[in-house]
């Protein structure tokens, strides 16, 4: 029996797209998560609907592996740049993906003030022990991309005409950064070329079960060159991850 690719997106306007591509499906919900369950080219490709965010996505994730057995995971949808090279349309190939909103604060006492930009990356996967109390902890979790579902994406990059395809650092978390001196503290300390909400969720847990993982992003709006929202980017990145699934399926 195949393996299905699973292909993850948050947002009704993310998923549906690319759902409706696919031949055969079938519908199956589970909470508040909706799985598409069809064929392309033959091949079995689950889309889910997560919902937004962190927690909906790790849940899904969680949830697919265990009932569906996934060969692979793409995550994918828009996202804010945090590159002022990047405009909207641009795709970002998750090279690695971080969760940018694990932070542990240095120790400040009553009446000191709160400040954002000296707080500490914590990865909370160091140790069995407390992030807070562990120095080893003090340090940045990256999620690599999977290499050849890295392969397939950089393998179809033509395809995608409104915008140029790279390979970056998706940043996640629960927050929407406007702030232009915060999202700069972001780039350049954790390297991130986009933020969205959900993709280093997704990472962890498709890592926790040992699947292969990849986030590809699309730039809805930058902030740090004055691009602005575009809805119509959701779209045009389910168009390019069908691309991808596709030339990863000639490779399987
Ligand atoms: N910051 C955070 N999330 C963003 N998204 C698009 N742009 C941004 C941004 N600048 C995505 C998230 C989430 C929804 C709000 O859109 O991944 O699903």
């Amino acid at each position: 029996k195949q393996r299905p690719i699973i292909v993850q997106g948050p947002m009704p306007i993310e998923a549906e797209e690319f759902s409706e591509r696919l031949d055969d499906v079938e519908e199956e919900k589970s909470g508040t998560f909706v799985f598409y369950k069809g064929k392309l080219d033959g091949y079995p490709v689950i889309v889910t609907k997560t919902g937004k965010g962190m927690e909906n996505t790790a849940a899904a994730t969680a949830l697919a592996i265990e009932k569906y057995d996934p060969v692979a995971i793409i995550n994918q949808g828009t996202s804010g740049g945090h590159d002022p090279n990047l405009n909207v349309f641009d795709i970002v190939i998750g090279e690695r993906t971080v969760n940018i909103a694990s932070l542990k604060t240095p120790d400040k006492k009553e009446g000191e003030g709160i400040a954002p930009k000296t707080w500490i990356p914590m990865d909370l996967m160091a140790s069995e022990g407390s992030a807070g109390e562990d120095p080893n902890a003090e340090k940045i979790r990256y999620y690599k991309g999977d290499p050849d579902l890295i392969q397939a994406a950089k393998a179809v990059k033509d395809q995608h005409k409104k915008g140029k395809v790279v390979e970056g650092t998706i940043g996640s978390g629960d927050f929407w950064n406007n702030e232009v001196d915060r999202i700069q503290w972001f780039h350049s300390k954790f390297g991130t070329s986009v933020e969205e909400m959900e993709g280093a969720a997704g990472a962890q847990i498709a890592k926790a079960y040992d699947v292969p993982f990849l986030g590809i992003r699309i730039l809805s709006n930058n902030k740090t060159n004055g691009g602005k929202y575009n809805p119509d980017t959701a779209a045009a990145n389910q168009e390019y991850v069908f691309e991808v699934v596709k030339e990863h399926i000639t490779n399987l």
